[in-house]
């Protein structure tokens, strides 16, 4: 029989202690708007204590995403009062409320953290609970640091605090130190007793990744019986962060045999959950991350992009669309074979070329690829464009397709505070093209005299910067997402020089735009 699992996100809790992640109210709203698109059970929207920024961002997400009974609104407390009525008092404004109350139960947290006995601690959190339960009916109770604890006072700590009125048990492996098979026993182990005791509690884990283990750690305590998994966006969190939302929700469902459950996450929101997130944190995701990495859809040798073109199950376990992309990219590089440049010239419209033509065109590829890293449609127009005119071929497939596109010929940026300007020299056909604006910066001013010389309406979505190399001659990477009439064209471009290296980058965007709004009809 299949269970439903309980996602409940920390982004905004957990995640938001990432240094430098922290969010202003307006962007933890917005996020909070998407973490319920998105169909999480719970959303953990801070830990209102901590100040009074975060307070009042909880009161918001209660009253105006918590509106409705789809989803739980929660904040963090310690096991003081002061904590919990600011929990309370900020989580109270939505329909479905529940106070979160956190207290260690390892001998470490006991002993060296609180200079404690257990049997102190114990009833700190039992006290903490019974008062809770005086504001509303729904507490979740975590044993910080679970997985370190001796396990007959974790369970007596339980055991109290469901007595005392806990709704749902949260087991936290704090410290990313627990290992998938010792973690599932636990939780084994917690879950027999816990049904007996009550089995109306729900029993939830929460694991950091600090052994890279996160993920598997919350499948396995799904495996062996727990009800809700704490996760969030992009993993991030803590140190090294806690479980993925994305990854657990995505083995759920990929194998719901394995784990005989299922989530209510509506997966075609991930991608933008996870951008959403990783723009207004100023997190960027690793780009071979599964599920949200840039590379996680993308194919790039050779053998494997053969083989998908035959059959798409070779290399896919999950189709891009359900995560909410558009489809597989095939990504032409030098390592691209040829069916994989035959087919993107068929889709092209080049269907009728000869073997001998082909094979032309294919060097040509490979002399463009070694040289740009990554090949576009545009490119290929050109390529076939070029191999037309050297052979003399008249042909309606193409007519001069090539006069549409956009060559970067020079650029100048002046970086001040005062007038940060730009001025670029393109080429569109025989014709010269040339411009000058002043921006906010000098990459609005450079975006800005491309866009005006293009007189497309584009708006820039994500701008990325990283360094391929190191040393003096290391390569600018720029990465970014542009969209134009609702459709989002990424495109990339490297260079030593990162101005000519963002301007390429901006052009391959803008060509992508030409092939598939603004070519002559064939
Ligand atoms: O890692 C942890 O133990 C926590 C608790 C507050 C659940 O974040
Ligand atoms: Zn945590």
């Amino acid at each position: 029989m299949t269970r439903k699992i309980w996602v409940f996100d920390t982004t905004l809790r957990d995640g938001e202690q990432v240094p430098g992640a922290k969010l202003n109210l307006y962007e933890k709203l917005e996020a909070a708007k998407q973490l319920k698109k998105l169909q999480v059970d719970m959303i953990e929207a801070g830990f209102p204590s901590s100040s009074a920024g975060d307070f009042n961002a909880v009161k918001e997400i209660a009253a105006k995403v918590g509106n409705t009974d789809d989803v739980i609104i929660t904040a963090l407390a310690r096991a003081v009062k002061s904590d919990i009525d600011a929990v309370y008092n900020s989580v109270k404004y939505a329909e479905k409320p529940l106070i979160h109350i956190v207290l260690g139960t390892s001998d470490i947290h006991v002993e060296k953290k609180f200079a404690k006995s257990k049997s102190q601690i114990l009833d700190i959190g039992v006290d903490a609970v019974k008062y809770a339960k005086t504001l509303l009916p729904d507490v979740q109770y975590s044993t910080e640091d679970a997985s370190r604890s001796d396990f007959e006072y974790l369970w007596a700590t339980i055991e109290a605090v469901v007595k005392a009125g806990a709704t749902i048990i949260n087991v936290p492996d704090t410290v990313g130190y627990a290992e998938p098979e010792e973690f599932g026993k636990l939780i084994f182990k917690i879950n027999d007793r816990l049904k007996n005791l009550n089995d109306q509690v729900l029993l939830s884990v929460h694991c950091h990744n600090d052994l890279g283990m996160a993920t598997a750690n919350t499948l396995s305590a799904i495996k062996n019986g727990a009800d809700k998994v704490e996760c969030t966006i992009n993993g991030i969190g803590e140190r090294a962060g806690n479980a993925s939302l994305e990854e657990v929700v995505m083995a759920v469902n990929t194998r719901s045999e394995v784990y005989q459950a299922y989530t209510n996450i509506n997966t075609r929101e991930i991608m933008n959950t996870s951008r959403l997130i990783s723009s207004f944190m100023g997190l960027d995701v690793q780009v071979n991350k599964a599920i949200t990495g840039d590379n996680a859809f993308a194919h790039s040798s050779g053998i494997h992009q053969d083989g998908l073109l035959k059959s798409r199950d070779a290399y896919e376990i999950i189709s891009p669309i359900e995560v909410g992309l558009d489809d597989m990219e095939l990504v032409l590089t030098a390592r691209s074979g040829r069916h994989a440049v035959k087919n993107a010239l068929e889709k092209l419209g080049f269907t009728q070329l000869t073997e001998t033509q082909f094979e032309g065109i294919f060097e040509a590829f490979l002399e463009l690829a070694d040289a740009k890293k990554e090949v576009y449609n545009h490119d290929l127009y050109v390529i076939v464009e070029n191999y037309y005119t050297e052979h003399d071929i008249h042909n309606q497939d193409i007519t001069n397709y090539s006069d549409n596109f956009f060559e970067l010929m020079d650029l100048q940026v002046i970086s001040n505070p005062i007038f940060p300007s730009a001025s670029v020299k393109m080429k569109k056909a025989d014709q010269i093209l040339k411009n000058s604006a002043v921006g906010s910066g000098p990459i609005d001013a450079l975006y800005s005299a491309i866009t005006e010389i293009s007189e497309l309406d584009i708006k820039l979505l994500e701008y990325n910067i990283s360094s391929v190399s190191r040393g003096k001659e290391a390569l600018g990477k720029v990465k970014i997402q542009v969209e134009y009439k609702g459709e989002i064209y990424t495109a990339k471009a490297t260079d030593t020089d990162i101005m000519k290296a963002s301007a390429l980058a901006y052009i391959n965007a803008i060509n992508s735009i030409v092939v598939d709004h603004l070519l002559p009809v064939k």
